[in-house]
């Protein structure tokens, strides 16, 4: 009786048949932490800037930004698909530096680097189902998912090589042979997740040629600009490649330079071959979006715009920036410094690292000493502080 109840009841949507799904693992963590009650016990697992003291505070830049809206915003009424214009606008600048004016490159408002990577890979499965996206190991978790989402083929190649903790550029060009015409190269902008690990200027610009001559699309995502060697620096890569092809893609997210996460601040750019083929590309970026999330939501973007239009909050953003990155660098000099098998965390940049270490001795760590990483040993830099590194280190010497 109950189980034609139960097939009554599912018919019209028969939940049921739906595919488990694992338990989002970094909140997992979240919670092991927060019941931990050792005093010495170190986060270094979720992915968010953390100052001296361990807090991710709001940046005073837009503290002071939402005071202003606060006093100026006299409307809430709907603003568009594309969001604020005079966002993307402004953001534009800082990304693209002199590119920016060019008329065959078009930004829209996304909620977060999240939504500006889907929006691209839904552009992407409108104008060219077939193509594969090209994803280098290891890369952040959701990369796969979205584009796969979108109906898109994914294929990964090799990238990072963690017995040298370094960039194995002969092994990802030998599987980017097999890339065909169309297919797509997802690209870190900077500060590469999880490795921290990135590649030369020549390397880039190898790359690039690869682009040109296979005719493969680049799809950058730029999500911690500022964080690694500097704004320009950060933005450098991402410029040449846009100069250098005539069809990019950029994914852009302020939830982390601006410390906005969960306002959801991100930016889709899309350049094209000619000025009416951008205009076209971006009719289908705002009715995919219209279907998605009709209009991004309005506060960070609002929040990042008041930002870089008036000078005073811009420098003081800017030097805000800077002191998370010399932070995070002086942590990553730190840790460098402090074990061999660490050294080449010192170069690396951004705020992530990948440990040498099992997963069993991930497991140690939080077990017999309250440190606690992401399964795959990746350790968010900024979850450390001066005074911790050592305590830090000595836990993991064994396991190195
Ligand atoms: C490489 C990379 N891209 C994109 C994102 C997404 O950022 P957002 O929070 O703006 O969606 C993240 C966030 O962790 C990231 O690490």
């Amino acid at each position: 009786m109950s189980d034609i109840l139960e097939t009554a009841i599912e018919a019209p949507l028969p939940l049921s048949l739906l595919a488990a799904q694992p338990a989002d693992a970094l909140l997992g963590l979240i919670a092991l932490h927060r019941a931990d009650t050792r005093p010495g016990k170190i986060d270094v697992g979720v992915g968010v800037f953390r100052d001296d003291a361990g807090r991710t505070p709001v940046m005073r830049a837009v503290k002071a930004a939402e005071a202003l809206l606060f006093e100026t915003q006299h409307s809430k009424s709907y603003l568009g698909a594309e969001g604020d214009t005079g966002y993307t606008e402004l953001l534009g600048r800082t990304v693209f530096g002199a590119l920016a004016s060019s008329e065959r490159i078009t930004g829209v408002q996304t909620p977060g680097g999240t939504g500006a990577l889907r929006l691209g890979a839904e552009l992407l499965a409108r104008a060219n189902s077939e193509a594969v996206v090209w994803i280098g190991t290891p890369t952040w978790p959701n990369h796969g998912p979205i584009f796969a989402e979108a109906g898109l083929a994914t294929r990964t190649h090799r990238f990072f090589d963690p017995a040298s903790a370094s960039i194995d550029f002969d092994a990802m060009m030998t599987d980017l042979g097999e890339a065909r015409p169309g297919d797509i190269l997802l690209l870190h902008g900077c500060c590469h997740n999880p490795t921290g690990a990135g590649l030369t200027a020549a390397q880039w610009a190898s790359i690039a040629a690869l682009c040109d001559a296979r005719g493969l699309l680049p799809f950058i995502d730029l999500a911690y600009q500022g964080l690694g060697d500097g704004l320009e620096e950060d933005a450098a890569t991402t410029r040449m490649i846009f100069d250098r092809l005539p069809t990019a893609i950029l994914a852009y997210s302020c939830d982390k330079n601006f410390g906005l996460y969960r306002e959801r601040v991100g930016a889709l750019w899309v350049q094209a071959a000619s000025a009416p083929i951008t205009e076209r590309a971006r009719a289908n970026m705002l009715s995919l979006a219209r279907s998605i999330w009709s209009m991004p939501p309005d506060h960070g973007a609002a929040v990042v715009r008041v930002i870089l239009e008036n000078s005073a909050l811009r420098a003081e953003w800017e030097a805000e920036l800077d002191a998370m990155r010399s932070r995070i660098n002086a942590l990553r000099a730190a840790l460098g410094a402090a074990h061999p098998a660490l050294a080449p965390i010192a170069g690396q940049r951004g705020m992530f690292a990948m440990l040498p270490i099992t997963p069993e001795a991930v497991v140690d760590l939080r077990e017999s000493h309250g440190i606690y990483m992401a399964g795959n040993g990746r350790i968010n830099i900024a979850g450390l502080t001066r005074e911790t590194v050592p305590a830090f280190v000595a836990a993991l010497a064994p396991h190195l």
